[in-house]
């Protein structure tokens, strides 16, 4: 049987290959011997193709029975003997195969390959799904280059190349990886940093000028990654004024008992907002001493009346209010005014007017730098950074006038140490403005990539809903299993990879990405790393 297939153009490569017959292009390594699913078979493997060419994971190409090209991955190999049957023992199959020479041991043996099929290759090198099944007999072929080259780089981001095959690039879509978001996973040491490094590049060349890519780094680890001029570092800013009440209350320390402290902190700050009658009350510490002031003001009052209790005059957010305070208050208020005290001294560095961590810049590689926060402050900080994006986006959509104009370009936030702002229990506000993104920011402009090295302890609805996932070296059997169930792409031979990829290997599923792959990760060729605690064992 002869099988045509013309292969035409592919992306903006515009390689032209003229395939007349697939026979010639691809080496013919066995057939099929036998097949009872619709995606599955088995082939017997010529010895020297296992030796030379064929392994787990090595792409082959065979046809259905309608003649469609299909393209199958060996998920197995296994070696047999004629000769030997399962049922004997060990002993009596070595007794009775001694009469044999060696040349016919030899001839009695080969290999069978357990194939997967992935679908049927289209002509323009899409791929569709096989609803039909093989001929027995039907000869399988390595694939060839030029056909996975076409089907592997169909993409605009180039990040590295098929694990099986060195010489194969493959790159994923930025559009569909920024919209549909994605998630890289692994465990520590695999080579997730590395990958965001490689994306970040990739993306930051394809995208320069026409869209904003943000790393949110708790670690300072990617502020060496460029030379100044490419890279944006962002500093963090604290601005209370822009946080509600149980936020603030949160950042400061008051836990969920002191009920008495809190409800003292929210009169305080919708006092102070009220008396500025719709003007900026300042920013950062000028905003907390105000507020400290007025919970002065309060204590003062009742210290000196003459009486045991004193009203004051307060705002409750709606309406002026009054109320009476007692002697037993006193305390409840010094507690808040020492919680914020210890909180401005913690956090001067980087308390302030807001508007000054957005100084984005959409032509370099912009960095949030978080290493000198702690994390309660990290979560308030992203918080705030994330809900504004996505507001903003939302004005620049509609056409509104935008408060912070660099959000008049579509936004990529890359979240390093993603459980942190974004865990199960979505306790902290930080996930609540991630999940909001991760379900309407395609509609703004706004895309996330989510980055973590505990998998399990991410909010489910958030990994969801991230289309791509890059998953590198995963051992721990829970984080295997949370990750699978995060996606429909994730089969058990998929599964089964994960413990065994080795540094910088990734597996790729999602959409940017035609057919699921595993994928050798470039190598970031500039510097990455935060602090290294150990450098002083370097030269021991
Ligand atoms: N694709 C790759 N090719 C070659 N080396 C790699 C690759 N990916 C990572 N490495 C190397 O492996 C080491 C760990 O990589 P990386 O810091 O990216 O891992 P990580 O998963 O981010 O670790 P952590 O969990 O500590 O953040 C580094 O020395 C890095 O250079
Ligand atoms: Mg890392």
């Amino acid at each position: 049987m002869t099988y045509y297939l013309t292969i035409s153009i592919i992306g903006d490569n515009m390689r032209s290959i003229k395939i007349s017959k697939i026979e010639n292009m691809n080496t013919k390594i066995g057939i099929i011997v036998s097949s009872k699913e619709i995606d599955e078979f088995y082939a017997i493997i010529d010895k020297e193709a296992v030796k030379n060419i064929c392994g787990v994971g090595e792409y082959i190409i065979t046809h259905n029975i309608h003649g469609e090209t299909i393209l199958c991955t060996i998920s197995n190999i296994m070696p047999f003997n004629n000769l030997l049957s399962n049922e004997l023992s060990h002993d009596k199959q070595f007794n009775d195969i001694i009469p044999y020479s060696s040349k016919v041991l030899q001839d009695s043996s080969g290999f069978a390959a357990k194939v997967k099929i992935i679908g049927v290759v289209k002509e323009d090198f899409t791929i569709e799904s096989n609803k039909t099944c093989v001929n027995l007999l039907e000869k399988v072929y390595t694939a060839d280059n030029n056909i996975l080259n076409a089907i592997f780089s169909r993409g605009n981001i180039q990040i590295g190349c098929l694990s099986v095959r060195k010489n194969i690039p493959v790159s994923l879509d930025a559009k569909t990886l920024c919209s549909r978001h994605f998630a890289i996973l692994a465990m520590t040491g695999a080579g997730k940093s590395n990958t965001v490094a490689v994306l970040a590049e990739k993306m930051h060349e394809k995208t320069k000028g026409v869209m904003n890519i943000v790393i949110i780094d708790p670690h300072g680890e990617y502020t060496k990654m460029k030379h100044n001029s490419e890279i944006n570092i962002l500093q963090p800013v604290l601005d209370p004024s822009q946080l509600f009440p149980d936020q603030l209350s949160k950042a400061i320390g008051l836990n969920g008992g002191a009920s008495v402290q809190k409800s003292y902190l929210t009169y305080a700050m919708h006092t102070v907002k009220y008396h500025c009658k719709g003007r900026p009350c300042g920013y950062g510490k000028e905003y907390l001493d105000k507020i400290e002031e007025k919970l002065v003001e309060w204590i003062d009052k009742l210290n000196n009346a003459d009486s045991k209790s004193v009203t004051i005059r307060y705002y409750d957010g709606v309406k002026s209010r009054t109320k009476t305070l007692k002697k037993d208050d006193e305390s409840s208020i010094n507690r808040v005014i020492e919680k914020l005290r210890m909180f401005i001294n913690k956090n001067k560095d980087i308390l302030g007017f807001h508007r000054g961590m957005f100084n984005i810049q959409s032509d370099k590689i912009n960095i949030l730098d978080l290493s000198r926060v702690d994390e309660e402050e990290m979560i308030t900080v992203v918080s705030d950074f994330i809900k504004k994006t996505l507001k903003e986006r939302i004005k620049a959509t509609h056409g509104q006038e935008l408060y912070i104009r660099e959000f008049e370009l579509p936004t990529v936030v890359i979240i390093e140490e993603a459980h942190i702002f974004a865990a199960k229990n979505m306790t902290d506000k930080s996930a609540y403005w991630i999940s909001k993104i991760a379900k309407e920011g395609r509609k703004f402009g706004v895309g996330m990539g989510i980055i973590s090295q505990r998998p399990k302890e991410l909010n489910s609805t958030i990994l969801s809903q991230t289309n791509t996932k890059i998953i590198l070296k995963i051992v721990e059997p829970n984080d295997q299993r949370y990750v699978q169930e995060s996606s429909e792409n994730i089969s058990n031979d998929l599964l089964k990879d994960m413990p065994r990829l080795s540094t910088g290997e990734a597996v790729i599923v999602g959409s940017s990405l035609q057919i699921p792959a595993t994928v050798k990760i470039n190598k970031y060729n500039g510097k990455l790393g935060g602090v290294d605690g150990f450098e002083c064992l370097k030269n021991i």
